[in-house]
């Protein structure tokens, strides 16, 4: 198989055309809408995408999107920079060749390095074995049950990983952040 390639999103129209640009977002939410159980209306997707189109990155063999995680990074309590991994897809025939472990080791670092992210969390089903695996092999740690958090009445965990000291201090206890309002979302 020809090689696969990774890309961030990007909504620069002078360099890509908008028409790129909107293949680019059906095929993101095309994977997604196919792969999550959860449904997602097109405002999330905007909303993510939008906001922080470096972090949705995509793969893609011959052209197509075939994979895809997007995150987004807020200040969380006025105390800590928190990521978030919104979502991970990759389509079937292209499953166990590292490709998630891949969008999730670019999106993680981008995070981490853009951002100065103190924190990355995420919610995954608890029925999700491969989920589960995966992201605990980064070194996530499962911080919470969720109840009945999806909409198919499946449990979630919660899952985080510390980048700073920041991460493992509560944050009454920590200085508040500076130039960084709360998240109006
Ligand atoms: C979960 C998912 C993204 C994995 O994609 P992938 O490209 O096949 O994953 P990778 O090839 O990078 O696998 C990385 C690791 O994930 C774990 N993993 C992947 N598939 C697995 C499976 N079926 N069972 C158990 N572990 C699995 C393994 O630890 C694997 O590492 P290893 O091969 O060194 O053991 C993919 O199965 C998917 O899109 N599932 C549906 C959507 C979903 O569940 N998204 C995550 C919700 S947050």
């Amino acid at each position: 198989m020809s090689e696969i390639e990774y890309e961030p999103l990007s909504l620069d129209v002078d360099r890509l055309g908008r028409e790129t640009i909107d293949a680019h977002i059906e095929q993101v939410r095309r994977l997604v809408d196919e792969h999550l159980s959860e449904p997602y209306s097109i405002y999330v997707y905007r909303f993510f995408l939008n906001n922080w189109p470096n972090l949705t990155v995509m793969a893609k063999h011959k052209g197509r999107v075939i994979g895809c995680i997007i995150s987004k990074v807020e200040p969380h309590k006025h105390a800590r920079i928190r990521g978030y991994i919104g979502m991970l897809a990759v389509d079937n025939e292209y499953r166990g060749r590292g490709i998630a472990k891949e969008l999730i080791s670019q999106s993680v670092d981008s995070m981490i390095e853009t951002y100065h992210c103190d924190e990355i969390i995420l919610e995954t089903e608890v029925v999700n074995k491969a989920a589960l695996r995966l992201y605990e092999n980064f070194g996530f740690l499962r911080v919470k049950r969720l109840f009945r958090y999806y909409l198919n009445k499946h449990d979630a965990f919660r899952l985080i990983l510390p980048v700073t000291e920041k991460s493992s201090v509560r944050s009454t206890f920590l200085p508040p952040l500076e130039n960084a309002p709360e998240s109006k979302y």
